[in-house]
């Protein structure tokens, strides 16, 4: 079978670069599973939906048609949600918190299943997330799980908002990222947890580089 790394965390423990990063490294394949919920908020949003209606949202999340498109550039990835680019709407904190919301809906992570085992490709995936050690890859070979202090994950990504120059404050951003672990670990479905065979990873205080070295060493050993 083709070899799946499954790298999962909270929001701001640094999963998306990370995993970006390992992906280049390995030469294989990236499925950041976060941006499909983020972009069926959207969608949901943009159709005027009730996000907590789950019949309309369900639907949505089987209808909508969500592409990653590299460009030619060689910039951020592009995420196109019904054809249109959607790349920065889905960027932002309010983005997050409707795909958590959705996110809690079994049968909108049901709809969503296919397209990301999809992703499995010659000549290996590295699958960013919350459930695709426990759920979606459960027999991924290797498995990493992430995790920093609160305080450390607020700092990251408020830096991270910022240099895409959106206007946010520490104190808002570390409560709306508090409030969002706390429904992702406590929801009923897909709870965020690591994997009992994950590795677990702290990386308060550890530069980017450290990090990619630890996980590719788990691929890599
Ligand atoms: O970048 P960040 O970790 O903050 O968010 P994300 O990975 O883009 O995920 C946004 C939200 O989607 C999370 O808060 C989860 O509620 C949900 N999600 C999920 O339930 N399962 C996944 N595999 C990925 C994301």
């Amino acid at each position: 079978p083709v070899p799946v790394l499954t790298i999962d965390g909270p929001s701001g423990s640094g999963k998306g670069t990370i995993s970006r990063l390992v992906a280049e490294q390995l030469g294989w394949r990236l499925l950041d599973s976060g941006a499909l919920y983020r972009a069926v908020g959207y969608a949901a949003g943009a159709e005027g939906l009730d996000l907590s209606d789950a019949e309309a949202v369900t639907r949505c999340a089987q209808s909508t048609k969500i592409r990653f498109q590299a460009p030619a550039d060689g910039g951020d990835t592009r995420v196109i949600v019904n054809g249109h680019d959607a790349t920065d709407e889905l960027r932002t904190e309010t983005a997050g918190a409707a795909a958590s919301a959705i996110a809690s809906i079994p049968s909108v992570r049901q709809a969503l299943v296919d397209l990301q085992l999809g992703f499995r490709k010659s000549p290996g995936l590295v699958a960013d997330g919350r459930d695709m050690g426990t759920v979606i890859f459960p027999d991924a070979p290797f498995k990493v799980f992430l995790t920093a202090s609160a305080a450390e994950r607020a700092k990251r990504r408020y830096k991270q908002l910022k240099e895409k120059g959106l206007n946010v404050t520490l104190g808002a951003l570390q409560r709306e990222i508090e409030a969002r672990d706390e429904r992702d670990a406590s929801r009923t479905v897909a709870p965020l947890r690591p994997a009992d065979d994950a590795v677990l990873v702290d990386t308060t205080g550890m530069p980017i580089d450290a990090v990619v070295a630890k996980v590719l060493a788990v691929v890599q050993p």
